[in-house]
């Protein structure tokens, strides 16, 4: 058969590695690639936001499977347009991609549901954001609403490096429209670990577990980034946490989107936070995890059989 994925990092690679172990795939084109990708696939000279292109594409060189890596494309929709061309296509829709597209949302849903996460309020202004601040508790954390590369997250040790927060999200637009809405969260201490899985809307499996360094600068002195080398497995996940996290965390997220009308199929990264009160989900991602991916996919006794 014949396999498209769409994205350009090492995340896609090890996608592409992982779909090139499969017995059945006997072609593999990558949109866009990139060299090392384009080793093992052939790239091709479309970009991951041109829909149309994408699908004509898939149409003409019938391709028998799609698989997409990064999250702007879900979070607009990409696979919503392959399914009304009749295509097969691996990944969420647009209406559960939000998942990952708006914290606000997964915030909310988290909640609703009672899925263990830090305390939190969302605010659409920043007059209302500045007036929680001045009496809530720091250190706080700061969230862009939308996709921001992992780089919308603020850590703020004082009011003022909140207030400033609030005009670099908000006002100044660092990260555009992704700031519209933020999310303002009480700061959490502990372990942090990645655990991806896949969900077909219904059941989940969990694969095993990862942690990537997310701060800049020796010492983890820097600011978040999207994620900088990883490793697999975390030595904090641990058979408590994984029970845990099975009991209070991963079917019942499957569950909560199904019960919202916005049923799961992909990938669901659960980045949790091991905290002195139990696992607590930090946020979901609606893809692998890159760098997590390139860890994670190499463990796999199975190929990803398509
Ligand atoms: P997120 O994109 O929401 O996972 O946030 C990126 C990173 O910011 C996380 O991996 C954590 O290192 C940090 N972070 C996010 N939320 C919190 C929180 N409530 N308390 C402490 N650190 C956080
Ligand atoms: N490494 C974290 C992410 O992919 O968002």
């Amino acid at each position: 058969m014949k396999v498209l994925v769409v994205g350009s990092g090492g995340r896609e690679h090890a996608i592409c590695a992982s779909v090139a172990k499969s017995p059945k795939v006997d072609k593999i084109y990558c949109a866009p690639g990139n060299a090392g990708i384009g080793q093992i696939a052939e790239c091709v000279d479309i970009g991951a936001m041109e829909f149309d292109k994408l699908v004509d594409f898939a149409k003409e060189k019938e391709i028998d499977l799609t698989v997409i890596g990064m999250d702007d494309p879900l979070v607009g929709g990409v696979v919503d347009k392959f399914e009304e061309a009749g295509l097969r296509v691996f990944g969420p829709r647009k209406n559960a991609a939000i998942l990952e597209g708006s914290k606000a949302f997964s915030k909310d849903l988290m909640k609703k549901y009672n899925i263990p996460t830090a305390g939190y309020e969302n605010f659409d202004s920043p007059e209302k954001a500045m007036k929680y601040l001045e009496t809530a508790k720091m250190p706080i954390v700061l969230k862009a609403d939308g996709l921001a590369l992992g780089k919308g997250v603020l850590i703020c040790q004082t009011r003022e490096e909140a207030m400033e927060g609030v005009k670099t999200l908000m006002l100044d637009k660092k990260f555009g429209e992704a700031g519209n809405t933020i999310v303002v969260e009480e700061f959490m201490t502990g372990k942090e670990v990645s655990v991806l899985s896949f969900v077909d809307g219904k059941t989940i499996k969990i694969m095993t577990s990862a942690q990537d360094h997310k701060r800049a600068k020796d010492g983890d002195q820097g600011l978040n980034t999207g994620g900088m080398g990883t490793f697999s497995p975390s030595p904090f996940y641990t058979n408590d946490v994984d029970e845990f996290c099975k009991k209070y965390i991963y079917q019942a997220s499957v569950d909560a989107m199904a019960a919202e009308g916005r049923p799961f199929t992909g990938i669901i990264f659960f980045g949790l936070m091991l905290t002195e009160d139990g696992p607590k989900v930090l946020e979901y991602n609606a893809r692998f995890g890159d760098p997590e991916a390139q860890v994670v996919l190499p463990r796999m006794k199975n190929d990803i059989h398509v």
